[in-house]
């Protein structure tokens, strides 16, 4: 049997953004009939949310777009730097926030989410959790984005 890869999408509250791009992605490889490949999970950088479903301002936005989120907030934990092939930052901060917990050494690849979109315009997937009804429409499409160019870039390296 094939290993699975494992991808683990990291926010700072995991209420907002890392549980919609865990669910597109996931929505993703259920499409092209690839869910047996992966395993794909989220986490907070804080520990704020911790238990939490997502913002109801998340659940609101993904049902219009026919994503039914089920996700319950937890924390990054120094296991799954080994558990996870890639953990995906949805920010700058995020990522920094990552790599200071990060153990000595590990075989995670730890990078921005966006950075596997060749648009060098998106490098983020800005925090809406201070914003409005559009910025959650955003998250939603930057992770759509996102997601489509990491799943082609990690079937053809
Ligand atoms: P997320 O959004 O990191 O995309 O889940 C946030 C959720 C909560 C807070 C900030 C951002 N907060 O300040 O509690």
């Amino acid at each position: 049997m094939e290993k699975k890869t494992a991808v683990l999408f990291v926010c700072l509250g995991n209420i907002c953004r890392s549980p919609v791009a865990e669910g597109v992605f996931s929505r993703l490889v259920s499409e092209k009939g690839l869910s047996h490949l992966f395993e794909i999970d989220s986490a907070a950088t804080s520990a704020n949310h911790i238990g939490e479903s997502p913002d109801p301002r998340t659940l609101r936005n993904s049902t219009r777009n026919n994503l039914h989120l089920t996700h319950k907030a937890r924390q990054l934990q120094v296991s799954d730097f080994h558990r996870f092939d890639y953990i995906l930052a949805m920010d700058k901060n995020n990522l920094r926030d990552i790599l200071k917990v990060a153990p000595p050494e590990y075989s995670a690849q730890v990078a921005l989410f966006a950075s596997f979109d060749p648009d060098p315009r998106f490098e983020e997937v800005p925090d809406p959790y201070f914003g409005s009804e559009p910025d959650f429409q955003r998250v939603y499409e930057l992770c759509e984005q996102a997601a489509n160019h990491f799943l082609q870039t990690i079937q053809n390296p």
